[in-house]
């Protein structure tokens, strides 16, 4: 063979190569979830996002199965995502068909309906109940061994793969799952995830942040929708930097700004005014009615709010 047919050859066997490379890297990167046949019981709003999410995955799962109740929105996604999810006759008709069951029903709920279900020895038990303590889970979920029982609050844009879901134990078929659908922080304990949870209820604060400057806007003669997409547009952009936070991020991106520039102003004013203490203040009263505490004395000085009636 001539040195040129040789190199062509070389080039070609190279591009193929380098092709299923960028095939297998593709697929390799391809969100998708450990196969299994997952369940939900309770299909509300929370079960009803994860399952979008799972459906709207480049790799679904294949079958999810889901309790009839509720009916609405069981219907709606077995309807949308026909070839993926099915409604069972039943909760026990759901837990009998699937290796991973979910238990989306609400906190006074849980244990009249979980201790109803037979589960198999094999299966896993993933609870999205916020407050339902993982002892009584595990005793109503045997003879499910102990660690297959999993407790998860996810946040619910899951449904666009953007969720936050924090977890315990770190079970890694559940992580991958909620990997899948957002980021997931799985802690060794129970006590750790409590510590975790007041961050989830930093969502209407963060709503009425956003409010008050749009209202702002609006009194300083804005229009309405304009304010609302340019308020919108800036918290969202602001936040993509901490998506991925390590533990310095948040120093950093505070130090960050300009010595006596403008945020450097707000900053310094909402410290003066005792913002960041409030804060601190209310996680540790959310904390404290997780762990079923008196509520601890409060460090903040009284201010009056800036918001509008
Ligand atoms: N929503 C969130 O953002 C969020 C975030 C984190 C954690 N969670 C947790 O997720 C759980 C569900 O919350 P959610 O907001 O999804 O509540 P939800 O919308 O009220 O859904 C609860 C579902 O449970 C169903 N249900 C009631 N009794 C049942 C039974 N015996 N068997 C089967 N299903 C039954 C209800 O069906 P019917 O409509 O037929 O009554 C309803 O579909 C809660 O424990 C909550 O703590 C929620």
């Amino acid at each position: 063979m001539c040195f040129a047919a040789a190199s062509q050859n070389l080039a070609h066997t190279h591009s193929r190569a380098a092709h299923s490379a960028i095939l297998l890297l593709a697929l390799l990167t391809m969100s998708s979830v450990p196969p299994a046949k997952y369940g939900f019981v309770g299909v509300g709003t929370m079960s009803s996002a994860i399952v979008r999410g799972l459906c709207t995955l480049d790799q679904p799962p294949p079958s999810i199965v889901l309790s009839p109740r509720g009916a609405e929105k069981s219907a709606a996604l077995a309807k949308e995502f026909g070839s993926i999810v099915s409604v069972a006759a039943s909760n026990q008709e759901v837990v009998d068909q699937c290796d991973v069951i979910f238990i989306g029903v609400l906190p006074k709920q849980t244990e009249e309906v979980v201790r109803a279900l037979n589960f198999k020895a094999s299966q896993t038990v993933c609870s999205l109940v916020s407050t339902a303590p993982m002892a009584l889970l595990q005793e109503c979920c045997a003879p499910v061994a102990k660690d297959q029982v999993v407790r998860a609050i996810p946040l619910p844009p899951v449904a666009k793969h953007h969720g936050a879901c924090i977890m315990t134990p770190r079970h890694p078929r559940i992580m991958k799952l909620f990997d899948a659908l957002g980021t997931c922080v799985a802690v060794e304990t129970e006590e750790m995830m409590k510590k975790m949870m007041p961050v989830t209820c930093l969502m209407g604060q963060f709503y009425a942040q956003q409010r008050a400057t749009h209202q702002w806007l609006v009194r300083q003669g804005v229009d309405g929708e304009q304010a609302a997409k340019w308020t919108g547009a800036v918290f969202h952009c602001v936040s993509y930097d901490t998506a991925h936070a390590t533990a310095h991020t948040f120093d950093e991106l505070v130090d960050e700004q300009t010595p006596g520039g403008l945020n450097e102003q707000v900053l310094r004013e909402l410290t003066d005014a005792g913002s960041w203490t409030a804060l601190q203040d209310a996680m540790d009263g959310c904390l404290a009615r997780i762990e079923a505490r008196p509520a601890p004395k409060k460090r903040k000085r009284p201010y009056e709010s800036t918001e509008e009636e």
